[in-house]
């Protein structure tokens, strides 16, 4: 298995797959890392669908904008966010298993004053605008963390954005999940793709502008 650097390095998007099935115990363990991924507040709004099925993969391939590489990889993962994972009730147990696992210990600052954390446990339910957002952005980070994963076991896979509920209807989800994403696993075919562009470090960085001190007279 690839380190987590040699998996960074190598992942591609993988758009053309070779037909050959992929060992469930190699699902197992992408699911596993999506699993293990941090959230805020450890509240994991993730949920997945692994499905194989040729029929729903040309479902999902049709869905996401007739990309033909759905249908031909043997795996597509489907990556719902669940906002329940936001309900006081949840909230709750999330708060129980921090006091429990000894975590509430280790937090510092305003997060481990007490009045603080007794404030929290009376935030009333918090609307589906207030969720959107980390909902799907800590659903991301499980996502990748699979991404990395299928890579490092020798596995391509490609993100593809999805969020039409059509996903939803065809294979009798409620509503209540939010698509996010569809990842096709499979066994890269063809020639592996070289490293694609980035834009350079000095254009990701942005320098600190320490603020001027002022003199005592
Ligand atoms: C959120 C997200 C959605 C994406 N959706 C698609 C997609 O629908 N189809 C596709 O071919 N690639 C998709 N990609 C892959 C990007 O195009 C790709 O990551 C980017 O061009 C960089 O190439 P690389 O992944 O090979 O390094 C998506 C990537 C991300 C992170």
């Amino acid at each position: 298995m690839l380190t987590v650097w040699e998996a960074i390095k190598t992942r591609r998007s993988i758009r053309k797959f070779a037909p050959d099935d992929v060992p469930d115990k190699m699902i197992e363990q992408i699911l596993e890392a999506a699993r293990l991924a941090p959230s805020g507040s450890n509240r994991q709004p993730w949920r997945f669908m692994v499905v194989k099925d040729q029929e729903s993969r040309q479902a999902l391939c049709r869905i996401c904008a007739e990309q033909k590489f759905i249908e031909e990889a043997p795996v597509v993962i489907v990556c719902f966010g669940d906002p329940e994972r936001y309900s006081r009730k949840e909230a709750q147990k999330r708060r129980q298993e921090f006091a429990e696992s000894g975590v509430l210990e280790t937090l510092s600052g305003r997060l481990a004053d007490p009045e603080v954390r007794a404030a929290m446990e009376l935030a009333p339910e918090p609307s589906p605008e207030q969720v959107r957002t980390p909902v799907i952005a800590n659903t991301y980070i499980a996502i990748e963390h699979m991404v990395l994963m299928a890579t490092a076991l020798g596995l391509g896979t490609c993100w593809v954005g999805a969020g039409s509920r059509e996903i939803n209807r065809y294979f009798g989800v409620g509503d209540e999940l939010v698509p996010v994403a569809v990842v096709p696993v499979g066994y890269p075919a063809g020639k592996y793709p070289s490293e694609r562009p980035r834009v350079s470090m000095a254009e990701i960085l942005v320098e600190p502008q320490i603020p001027a001190k002022v003199e005592k007279v």
